[in-house]
């Protein structure tokens, strides 16, 4: 087995991969939709958006994975059961000028929603950047409309942390944000080890497994 980081994880049912760029598409296909960028700050997007956005992330990420390093910016494509069906995008970045700090997000296509879907996604983020990543803290936002998504945070443990009033204006109207924060003590005890599941011994609280193995 190559020493580069791992990047696939999967319980059998629900997938996660270092997205690559030929899945590009499915990801525009989704992000196209207007349903789907109801409560998000942006879209409906064409391809040409999508993409614009996307490659200057995947890039390096993939240049980084190709010579065995662990890249700064992790964007996983969410597959699911045997036929490894498109379901969605999530990601971990990091903030800029603190290190350690990260921001999570996530999109599923609309055919795979009020699955619970979300949560795992969620889930496995958290301990991405917790686990693999080191992370002292985590980030996440929503419009305040997005009940989900502030759903799914409150259910990984994200605490409230503040309401910014019209901070976008989408599609002519303003929006409030919610951001939420995580800390790494704060974290549940059963999200430490949500890898397990993926078949990825590496724990939050463990001191002595390689972040990179
Ligand atoms: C928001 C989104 C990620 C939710 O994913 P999901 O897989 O449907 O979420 P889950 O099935 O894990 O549900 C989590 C919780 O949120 C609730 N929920 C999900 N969608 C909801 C909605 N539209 N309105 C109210 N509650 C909702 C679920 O009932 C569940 O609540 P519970 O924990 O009390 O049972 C998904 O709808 C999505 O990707 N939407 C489009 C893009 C987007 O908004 N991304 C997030 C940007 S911040």
């Amino acid at each position: 087995m190559s020493g580069g980081p791992r990047t696939r994880w999967s319980d059998g049912t629900l997938h996660f991969a270092y997205t690559r760029i030929e899945e590009l598409d499915a990801i525009a296909s989704m992000l196209a939709k207007a349903r789907v960028c109801e409560h998000v700050y942006f879209g409906p997007n064409t391809r040409a958006e999508t993409r614009a956005f996307f490659l200057p992330l995947l890039e390096p990420m993939r240049a980084s994975l190709a010579c065995g390093s662990l890249p700064e910016v992790h964007v996983f494509t969410i597959r699911h059961g045997p036929g490894e069906d498109f379901v969605g995008e999530c990601a971990v970045v990091p903030v800029a000028y603190a290190p350690g700090n990260f921001t999570i997000g996530y999109q599923l296509d609309e055919p795979w929603w009020r699955q619970g879907i979300g949560t795992r996604a969620g889930e496995f983020l958290v301990w991405y950047g917790f686990a693999r990543l080191g992370a002292y803290r985590l980030n996440a936002d929503c419009l305040a409309s997005n009940l989900g998504s502030a759903r799914i945070l409150e259910r990984c443990g994200f605490r409230r942390e503040g309401l910014q009033r019209r901070h976008y204006r989408v599609r002519g109207e303003y929006r409030d944000q919610l951001l939420f924060g995580l800390l790494r003590e704060e974290l549940r005890p059963e999200l430490e080890d949500v890898g397990a599941r993926y078949g990825d011994a590496l724990r939050v609280a463990s001191r002595e497994t390689s972040a990179t193995g």
